[in-house]
């Protein structure tokens, strides 16, 4: 478990659990407007199929008993190699592509460092899965991680190791969105001789 120390609270990434969909879509709808925030149905479908695909950040400290789910990541597996907006509710297992569709911190976790820590923890939990024999990935792995970002947040994304595919056809909300890709490494016990 990664842990930061900001201030008196631990902070540690895990998979989320049913207990705490709730309040990741209550974090989706302070961070989004209307437009842009996933829904209630779409984040409960996330969990029920691809709940390995649910990262949650949290916040635990000894004055307050368990943790508090205080950021997420979630996506879903589509087998085309670019976003689509029909991948944001239908996941299909053992596909090429992981579709990231919410990244969030709660506003006063944010500019902390904790946000791409989160986003690194999430790639770097899938690319060890994909190199184990056992689990989700067994009968596919999956090959990148895409998402689609409006232009002010690339950079962020840019950090965590995405490349900038262009401008993406998927009409979600107002403004312009980028397409990021993130290259997955393939283990090399799955190469054949
Ligand atoms: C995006 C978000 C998850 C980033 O989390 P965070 O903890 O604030 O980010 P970090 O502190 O880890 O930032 C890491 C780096 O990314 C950059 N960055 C972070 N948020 C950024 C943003 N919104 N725009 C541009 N760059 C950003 C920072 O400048 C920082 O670089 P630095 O270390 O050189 O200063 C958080 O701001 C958030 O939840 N925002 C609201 C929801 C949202 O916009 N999600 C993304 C939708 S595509």
């Amino acid at each position: 478990m990664v842990e930061l120390v900001p201030g008196r609270e631990r902070i540690f990434f895990d998979w989320v659990t049913a207990a705490e969909v709730e309040a990741a879509i209550k974090h989706e709808h302070i961070a989004f407007p209307p437009d842009e925030a996933d829904s209630p149905e779409q984040f409960r479908y996330r969990f029920k199929h691809a709940k390995h695909l649910f990262l949650g950040a949290f916040a635990a400290s000894d004055q307050a008993k368990g943790r508090k789910l205080i950021g997420h990541v979630c996506g879903t597996q589509s087998p085309l190699t670019y976003y689509t907006k029909e991948s944001m509710s239908v996941h299909v297992a053992s596909s090429p592509s992981i579709c990231v569709h919410s990244v969030v911190l709660l506003e006063s976790y944010q500019k902390k460092g904790i946000g791409l820590q989160m986003m690194r923890e999430y790639l770097l939990r899938i690319q060890r899965q994909i190199s184990s024999s056992e689990g989700e990935y067994r009968h596919g792995k999956p090959e990148r991680v895409l998402l689609v970002t409006h232009d002010e947040v690339r950079p962020f994304y840019e950090k965590a190791g995405f490349i900038c595919k262009g401008k993406s056809d998927v009409a979600l909300g107002q403004g312009v969105w980028y397409e990021m890709s993130y290259p997955l490494k393939q283990s090399s016990s799955s190469t054949s001789k």
